[in-house]
């Protein structure tokens, strides 16, 4: 029987193996474990488009609810608390319920959450209140409530009303835990937001490029657990288009997969076949978005970083820009924060985005700039 193609190359889709994220998966794993006091309860993880950010806030909310949590997902936007609570009322029910079917607790629906809500007045309260009345019954049977944010954005006044209430919540002593992804600029910017310092106390982490010793595990094993087969040459090849960015190895690995699915082995043609259909599909879903998104500023001080073949010094940026060099760090830092760029050494940049080199000369040499 022909295996179904096992690669991943959707939005959001959490892949069967996780390529380079072991060490921050274990840390909220164990998190989840202790509970109450943990540090990285409160985390927040930043990483350009593609990175793996919503495969990682939904991969962590299965892995807290298979330790006994309850989990609230959201995306950062009007109407998101009253999501989380929603959310939280029927994941609490669910769990519950299936407590009374396997026989292990003594509490039956009628004694939990939601019969008692409103209060004598049938004002239910804000949502502070409400999420209060939820987190004191969970509490007591011990269940500990993970709440986790997409696309964070210090635009939302959602967003700011979230993290002041969360950090009541954990001066009360409540078993919560708040994980949060976001575009390293929007990132940056809740971070920077006067209104909500107390975010700034919580474990970051850069959702950077993945080191290719781990890309090539990872899809060594999702072809094999599939049941076929790539050799070592054809992984060569495959690892080095991909580049350390997710997304593009879903692509490759999806497309390599699909030139003949029938097969047992992945061929080394099958291979380059993969890879050039990917590195278009790259092109249309990601680079353009990124590009369009750029402002006349962000472009120049790209184009200024082209002649160089690896790396940029910062003062020939400017230079080739024709400014001062701290009018140019202001793009420096824009474009490092959307992780178009790195800076591996002080003073020096170099393109961070797979593709996005070459997809800007391109673009340059069709005078699209002019
Ligand atoms: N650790 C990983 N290893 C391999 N593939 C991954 C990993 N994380 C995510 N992916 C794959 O990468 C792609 C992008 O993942 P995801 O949608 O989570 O990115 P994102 O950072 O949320 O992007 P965006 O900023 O556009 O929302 C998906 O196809 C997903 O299956
Ligand atoms: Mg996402």
């Amino acid at each position: 029987m022909q295996a179904n193609n096992p690669f991943t190359p959707t939005f959001g889709i959490i892949p069967p193996f996780m390529a380079g994220r072991e060490e921050l998966v274990e840390e909220l794993s164990a998190a989840f474990a202790h509970g109450l006091g943990d540090p990285n309860l409160c985390t927040i993880v930043s990483g350009a488009r593609g990175t793996g950010k919503t495969a990682l806030l939904s991969f962590m909310g299965e892995e807290a609810s298979s330790q006994g949590w309850i989990c609230a997902n959201t995306t950062a936007a009007e109407g998101m608390l009253e999501d989380i609570l929603q959310q939280a009322e029927s994941g609490a029910w669910e769990f519950i319920e299936s407590l009374e079917r396997k026989h292990l607790s003594g509490i039956t629906l009628g004694q939990f959450v939601g019969l008692e809500w409103e209060n004598a007045s049938g004002d239910p309260g804000n949502w502070r209140t409400r999420m209060n009345r939820l987190l004191d019954q969970l509490g007591e049977k011990g269940i500990g409530l993970l709440i986790t944010v997409d696309e964070v954005k210090a635009t939302v006044p959602e967003m700011k009303q979230l993290a002041r209430v969360y950090q009541h919540f954990v001066r009360e002593g409540r078993n919560v835990a708040l994980l949060m992804a976001g575009l390293p600029h929007s990132v940056s910017g809740l971070l920077n937001d006067e209104d909500v310092s107390f975010l700034r106390r919580a474990r970051k982490h850069s959702l950077a490029r993945i080191p290719d010793r781990e890309i090539r595990g990872a899809v060594a094993l999702t072809v094999e657990q599939s049941g076929r087969t790539i050799d070592g040459a054809g992984l060569d090849v495959a690892v080095e288009a991909i580049d350390g960015f997710p997304y593009m190895m879903q692509l490759v690995g999806y497309y390599m997969w699909a030139q003949h699915p029938g097969e047992r082995e992945i061929s080394a043609q099958d291979v380059a076949r993969g890879v050039s259909r990917a590195q278009k599909e790259m092109i249309e879903g990601i680079l353009e978005y990124t590009f369009r998104d750029l402002s006349k500023g962000d472009l120049r001080f790209l184009v200024a970083m082209l002649p160089d073949q690896k790396m940029s010094a910062m003062a020939d940026v400017a230079r080739r820009m024709g400014v001062k060099s701290n009018y140019a760090s202001q793009y420096r830092r824009r474009l490092l924060e959307q992780g178009i760029i790195g800076e591996p050494q002080r003073g020096y940049l170099r393109f961070d985005m797979p593709g996005f080199r070459d997809y800007l000369a391109t673009r340059v040499e069709e005078g699209d700039l002019a």
